[in-house]
């Protein structure tokens, strides 16, 4: 079988039980195809593994169950073709085999002309499903910044830092304050990047004993320690060809850094207890919220170690140093929360979450110092909703440590907010008024989104009356319907 000249011929693996089929199938399509065959489905499913068939063929009669394995092969790969073959396919088992994902189930009396034809609809199939996917991922990844709230000047240059550095295979190491969101770029620096169909691995390494960490990240083969039962791959081959995480890195013991070393170094690991290396194929990205630097400085960290994580360094600022970023990310906030008790099981409808803050409430949110930075306003902004009863957080609603919940200090805190966070010399009466507007326009925003562009319906969804969210709407040139 010599393929045609232009074309690459199309690989075919032929399942079945009965070895004359697959030479029947081979005669059948001629010039331009190469038909490989396997016996069962544990044949099949290694030989898919060596070969990048375009096609597979599965006899639904094999031992074992032919429509048992169109499923695992579907599974497997979602975008290959598979056609099911049958001496006399009945109407049940035609079903079962197209439900489980084959393209199409054919009889083994089928004539070569039908047979190609067969073949080439489902290899069109193929391609156009791997296509949609990859329009997906393109506008995932068009997305991708999305979920990153922040147009504070910081933020725009750090995001703008993670746009390139995310397209490269640099190690990164992210370094940030608790809660800053140092996990969240991380998972966008993988999303962004060539890898993002790959899996992302994310792991805290603060979280073993250090004999465990390194079983975790490198595998171990059975019996390699006391309680090891049976082998494991190991986080590094879970990710392969992805991403791996390694969250708090600042936390682990000097054995772990060397062996760590080793395997940045080499790219290939060696799992515990075992007499050889895998190669590794993955890129890192590690965080902490340690001062690395003086960890190495007072020697509990491994200088080499940590310029080969520190290939690019992130530094994600506190939240008290973008303060302007505080009224957009409350507004992300509450509208996520609000879709997300709109979904969940016993839901009792959005408009119970509020979806804005009054501006005294605002004002104490800017005038905090944050010190859990976003994690803690996700989880101020959580509570004040249980405590409010209304469509607006109040003052009195926010617990915020260090500060008594009074409303009726809310002014001379605010008056001695320092506003240098806030990168600009507005005074404090502006900024507020400035950020009550940011969060309500994001909440009509969002419920304009939900309602499909009904004002009515989106008045509902945030418990206001008809007559404000026109107002509201006009107020913020926001229009509905035509959206
Ligand atoms: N810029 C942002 N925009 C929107 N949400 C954010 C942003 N930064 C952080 N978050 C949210 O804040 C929470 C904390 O973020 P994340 O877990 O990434 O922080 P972290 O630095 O890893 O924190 P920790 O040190 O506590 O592990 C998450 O729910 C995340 O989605
Ligand atoms: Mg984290």
């Amino acid at each position: 079988m010599t393929p045609a000249p232009a074309q690459p011929a199309t690989q075919v693996l032929v399942v079945d039980a009965e070895p004359h089929i697959p030479r029947l199938v081979a005669l059948l399509l001629g010039d331009g195809h190469v038909v490989d065959a396997a016996a069962d489905a544990a044949r099949a499913l290694e030989r898919l593994q060596a070969v990048p068939y375009d096609v597979v063929l599965v006899d639904l009669e094999l031992p074992g169950g032919g429509a048992a394995l169109v499923e695992r092969l579907h599974a497997a790969a979602p975008d290959l073709a598979v056609v099911a073959l049958a001496a006399a396919p009945t109407l049940q088992s035609a079903v079962a085999a197209m439900r489980h994902g084959a393209f199409d189930v054919l009889r083994k009396t089928v004539s070569g002309d039908e047979l190609r034809a067969a073949i080439e609809r489902a290899m069109r199939h193929g391609a156009l499903a791997r296509e949609v996917r990859r329009l997906r991922g393109e506008v995932d990844r068009a997305r991708g910044l999305g979920e990153i709230v922040g147009e504070s000047a910081p933020m725009r240059q750090l995001l703008a830092l993670v746009e390139r550095v995310a397209a490269t295979d640099a190690t990164v190491l992210i370094l940030g304050e608790s809660g800053t969101g140092k996990e969240l770029l991380a998972r966008t620096l993988h999303r962004l990047g060539p890898r993002a169909e790959r899996p992302f691995v994310a792991f805290d390494c603060s979280a073993l004993t250090p004999s465990l960490l390194e079983a975790e990240l490198f595998g171990h083969e059975k019996g390699a320690f006391t309680g090891a039962g049976r082998a494991r791959r190991g986080l590094f081959r879970e990710a392969h060809e992805g991403t791996i995480f390694l969250d708090e890195i600042g936390d682990i013991a000097p054995s772990v850094q060397n062996k760590l070393l080793r395997v940045l170094q080499e790219r290939e690991i060696k799992p515990v207890g075992a007499d050889h290396v895998v190669s590794i194929d993955v890129r890192v990205v590690a965080a902490t919220n340690k001062d690395l630097k003086a960890l190495v400085a007072a020697g509990h960290f491994r200088e080499d170690l940590y310029w080969r994580l520190a290939v690019v360094p992130i530094q994600v600022p506190p939240l008290r140093e973008r303060r302007e970023d505080i009224p957009l990310l409350a507004g992300h906030i509450l509208a996520r929360r609000r879709g997300a008790a709109k979904t969940a099981p016993g839901a009792t409808g959005a408009a119970r979450y509020p979806a804005t803050l009054t501006h005294d409430a605002l004002a104490r949110l800017l005038a905090y110092h944050w010190p859990g930075n976003i994690r803690e306003l996700e989880n101020v902004l959580s509570r004040a909703a249980i405590l409010c009863d209304g469509e607006k957080i109040r003052a009195q609603d926010l617990d915020l440590a260090g500060l008594a919940p009074s409303p009726a200090r809310t002014a001379r805190d605010a008056a001695t907010v320092d506003l240098r966070g806030l990168g600009d010399h507005r005074t404090l009466k502006d900024v507020v008024d400035q950020a009550v507007r940011t969060v309500e326009k994001a909440a009509l925003t969002q419920a304009l989104d939900e309602a499909a562009g009904s004002p009515a319906r989106a008045a509902r969804l945030l418990g206001i009356s008809r007559a404000s969210i026109y107002n509201k709407m006009k107020e913020y040139g926001l229009t509905g319907g035509d959206r």
